[in-house]
């Protein structure tokens, strides 16, 4: 049985004050919260350590929203995983869509990426996703499939891997993609998964649904089979609705 996962994406949102206060409103509306469900919190760079200690004892997770793959030296504006975890972080998101459409990042960087984040003992969210123009095509399988092997290229072992789906035209849209649709690729996901590394593997593997995702939709795109949590933006921005989303994988 697959444990859920879900985890709030602030994005670029929030200073730290305000992520601190956000953090903490999120545990209290969490109350005793619930062991059948993972959950962490993205905040911006700036607002980790502060965020990490308002979480600590909370058994949520601090996430990281990207980082480089490069250890240190002269590459302004990045931040490497040693910095990440030395301020408590748990797990890395690497190549949202955000990332790959305004970055320039590939699946080669993307896979660089996770091979650092891996070796450095934290944990990978792996977000793969077709834009609205490649589903349209009728490509989304093909693309899909491209980004999680491109991303896992040499990536012998992927138990502290995650990955979330994310179609790109669901995301901050209010268009969320239906549980059958989301299913459909959940399932692709995880074949591909399975020509990779095999069976058992491909079933261990959690595959988050990311899009839209609010309180009053969680609950059925968490039913499907192959949906195992979620990553969430928008709606991790108020306490009350991220911890009903969180409730809703429990
Ligand atoms: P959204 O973002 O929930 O605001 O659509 C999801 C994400 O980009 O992770």
């Amino acid at each position: 049985m697959r444990r859920k996962i879900v985890v709030g994406n602030w994005k670029m949102n929030k200073t730290v004050a305000e992520s601190t206060e956000l953090a903490t409103a999120v545990i209290a509306a969490l109350g005793d919260g619930c062991s059948g469900c993972e959950a962490g919190i993205a905040p911006t760079y700036p607002a980790l350590d502060a965020v990490g200690r308002a979480l600590d004892g909370s058994g949520i997770a601090l996430v990281a929203q990207n980082c480089h793959y490069e250890d240190d030296g002269a590459y302004t504006g990045e931040v490497s995983t040693g910095m990440l975890k030395a301020v408590g972080c748990t797990y890395v998101i690497i190549g949202h869509s955000e990332r790959r459409q305004y970055f320039g990042e590939t699946d080669e960087t993307v896979n660089l990426r996770i091979k650092k984040v891996l070796a450095s003992g934290m944990k990978v969210i792996l977000c793969v996703g077709e834009t609205l123009a490649e589903r349209e095509e009728g490509v989304t399988g093909t693309v899909v499939s491209r980004q999680v092997t491109g991303g896992l290229k040499g990536v012998a072992d992927i138990t502290d891997l995650v990955i979330a789906y994310e179609p790109v035209w669901a995301i901050g849209t209010g268009k969320t993609a239906s549980s059958d649709q989301a299913q459909e690729v959940h399932r692709l996901i995880r074949d591909t998964v399975k020509g990779m590394y095999g069976t058992e593997v491909s079933e261990a593997v959690r595959i988050q649904y990311g899009g839209s995702v609010k309180a009053s939709n969680a609950e059925e795109l968490f039913a499907m089979p192959d949906i195992d949590g979620g990553l969430i933006g928008g709606a991790s921005l108020n306490a009350a609705d991220f911890a009903a989303i969180v409730k809703a994988g429990c």
